[in-house]
């Protein structure tokens, strides 16, 4: 067994607003191992925004207590990589360069990353872009751009907020494709916030339900399917697997994720 990389205990979240506390978080325990892919699935405002940054140490948990290889959680950390929502690229830098921008700011070696960057980009499709501007990409390869820069200084865990909300369906499915070649050459630990069961069955070793706010883990699902996992092949436990994290949604009465 491979030792639990990750770990929330007893995760409580309350926001102080000016006039009221909203419990966002209660009580979330789960880990994550070193190399495997878990995926959060949940209601609208369940508190998944709110678990994936008191991981990265941008929001502070209430009580209870998160570690990262043994070391606890208190301030942003820094050897991860982050990619949320809509991908943010600076506009006057080309493709490589927005992928190297980690490396500048890191001050590390920009000869030795740039091999790593190109290799990165041609492993999600975007080999011969490397020197096109951001605005010359549609969505889709601007959102690819984001990943590789995200995973380009070699964090060990890569954290996604529905990376693929913004995006239209047949570029999602390329882009999980993307997402699920990367995994396999290269074993990081992935936490992946995702509106959508069939993406988070398609790409997780496990998927962590969430309940209503305030968000607790419904169920935790390991999904025990070969890889790679192919959208036109898909076996029929694969829908046993969806349909079981629907039918837990609409038990509570969830009826639309976010
Ligand atoms: N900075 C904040 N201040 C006050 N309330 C917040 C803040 N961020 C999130 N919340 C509240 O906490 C709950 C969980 O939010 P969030 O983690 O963004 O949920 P999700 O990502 O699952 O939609 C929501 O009710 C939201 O309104
Ligand atoms: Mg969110």
């Amino acid at each position: 067994m491979p030792e639990p990389f990750i770990r929330l205990q007893n995760v409580e979240k309350t926001y102080l607003t000016k006039d009221s506390a909203i419990l966002a978080v209660d009580d979330v325990s789960f880990d994550i191992n070193e190399s495997e892919f878990i995926a959060i699935v949940g209601p609208s405002g369940c508190g998944k925004t709110t678990i994936l940054k008191m991981i990265a140490g941008l929001v502070p948990y209430t009580s209870g207590e998160i570690t990262i290889g043994d070391v606890r959680v208190d301030k942003p950390q820094t050897d991860l990589g982050i990619i949320f929502q809509d991908a943010v690229l600076l506009d006057w830098r080309d493709v490589l360069s927005n992928v190297l921008l980690q490396i500048d700011i890191r001050k590390l070696n920009k000869s030795k990353y740039k091999a790593r960057a190109m290799e990165l980009l041609n492993n999600v499709g975007l080999d011969g872009f490397e020197g096109k501007k951001p605005y010359e990409l549609s969505g889709g390869m601007r959102q690819r751009v984001s990943i590789c820069r995200a995973l380009v200084h070699n964090p060990p865990l890569l954290l996604m907020d529905e990376p693929f909300g913004s995006l239209d369906a047949l570029t999602r499915e390329q882009i999980s494709m993307d997402i699920q070649h990367l995994w396999m050459e290269e074993r990081k630990t992935v936490l992946l916030i995702t509106h959508s069961i069939p993406e988070a069955v398609l790409l997780s070793d496990r998927v962590i339900v969430m309940t209503p706010r305030p968000g607790q883990l419904a169920e935790i699902i390991e999904i025990d399917l070969p890889r790679p996992r192919q959208l036109n092949r898909l076996p029929e436990k694969f829908n046993e697997y969806a349909g079981h994290i629907r039918q837990i949604f609409q038990d509570s009465g969830v009826l639309e994720l976010d």
